[in-house]
């Protein structure tokens, strides 16, 4: 296994970061790439910009080796605007009713940034800001960025580090740890843009959730708190279906997300070790991808908002269905829903969480 800047860009001060920590020639605000590669041929590109997944290289049925995330080649893309591609969204990813929220009898005042609602952090979120990266052993590259007592309005100076890992096994492991010096709300999570394909739509991928829930939402996605059944409705992807078999049905939830773009309870609940959420199987590629997480949620986004404007990797435009997100999480808006699990992160206390993407081909 091996580590290195990816060579494209690499510059000098990236090189002794990655080998040695942080040296004093090295430019903090500067994109910079970091790669992960494993004897199995996978290959993974990260940026301490956003924290950012830019690229996972996986073998197709065939052996061939294709990228399957949206992005940019360009790493200056990545500054632009752009809906969070491959980034870590926080410090609250997802959605937070008016921005507002109440702990310990204080009411705390959000950057709204989706209408009269708080998305993904706000409007310099942890995607937004450069991590400092630190190899972390191997097979393994650690950002952590330090998120200031009211930064988008939140409580308390939060320590954010988020260790990506690569396997053997073609995994790509994301351990999430935070704490915080004062009482505050956490949920961080990875918004890569899978298209197993590497091409084209993602209508024709199979999908298998394990979670007989899910987490309806008003006309502006927030969680009604309801957690009504699958069974019956275009949410029932407990055997593997095709993502675009019911993605148009005439049904009240899917107009509302304009295709899927909803929080799925998982059944195994938050976990210990990371389980099964979700299994994608892309039939023409034969790629396929498993979700684990130790996460109560996951966030099943089919790309509802890409219109073509934004042009990626290989100057390819991205439009409609081109991609789809598994944000594994806690429910949105959870500072706002006592019943739903508590993203409530004590002050002296650490947050822990841990997602793997493995891929394999059939
Ligand atoms: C949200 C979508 C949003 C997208 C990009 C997803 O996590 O659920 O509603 O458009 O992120 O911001």
């Amino acid at each position: 296994m091996k580590i290195s800047p990816n060579s494209a860009a690499l510059s000098v001060a990236a090189l002794l970061l990655a080998a040695c920590g942080p040296a004093p020639s090295i430019q903090p605000d500067r994109v910079t790439p970091y790669r992960l590669t494993n004897q199995a041929g996978m290959e993974v590109t990260l940026l301490n910009y956003g924290a950012t997944l830019q690229s996972i290289k996986v073998p197709d049925r065939a052996g061939k080796l294709g990228d399957v995330l949206l992005g940019f080649d360009v790493l200056d893309g990545y500054k632009g605007t752009h809906p969070y591609f491959g980034a870590i969204v926080g410090r609250y990813g997802n959605r937070i009713a008016k921005g507002r929220f109440t702990l310990n009898g204080v009411e705390y005042k959000l950057a709204t940034n989706d209408k009269t609602n708080h998305l993904h952090g706000g409007l310099k979120g942890f995607d937004k800001a450069f991590w400092r990266a630190r190899e972390a052993g191997p097979n393994a590259i650690e950002f952590t960025y330090v998120s200031a007592d009211g930064e988008e309005g939140y409580p308390g100076t939060l320590t954010a580090k988020v260790t990506y890992t690569i396997t053997e096994a073609n995994e790509l492991r994301i351990a999430y740890e935070a704490s915080s010096d004062k009482g505050t709300v956490v949920n961080l999570t990875n918004h890569a843009y899978f298209n197993l394909a590497g091409t084209g739509d993602i209508l024709k991928h199979e999908l298998l959730l394990k979670a007989d829930r899910f987490t309806p939402v008003d006309a502006g996605l927030i969680p009604t708190g309801e957690l009504r059944a699958v069974s019956g409705t275009p949410f029932d992807f407990t055997n593997a279906t095709a993502v675009g078999a019911r993605i148009a049905a005439n049904d009240e939830q899917i107009k509302l997300g304009g295709g899927y773009d909803h929080n799925f309870v998982l059944t195994a609940g938050a976990s210990a070790e990371p389980a099964l959420a979700a299994q994608v199987y892309d039939p023409s590629s034969g790629r396929v991808l498993e979700v684990l997480t130790t996460e109560p949620g996951v966030q099943f986004y089919t790309g509802n908002f890409l219109d073509g404007t934004i042009k990626g990797k290989g100057g390819v435009s991205y439009g409609k269905n081109a991609a789809l997100c598994l944000e594994t999480q806690h429910f949105p808006d959870s500072p706002n829903q006592p019943s739903f699990p508590s993203a409530v992160l004590k002050g002296g206390s650490s947050y822990r969480s841990t997602t793997v993407f493995r891929f394999s081909r059939r």
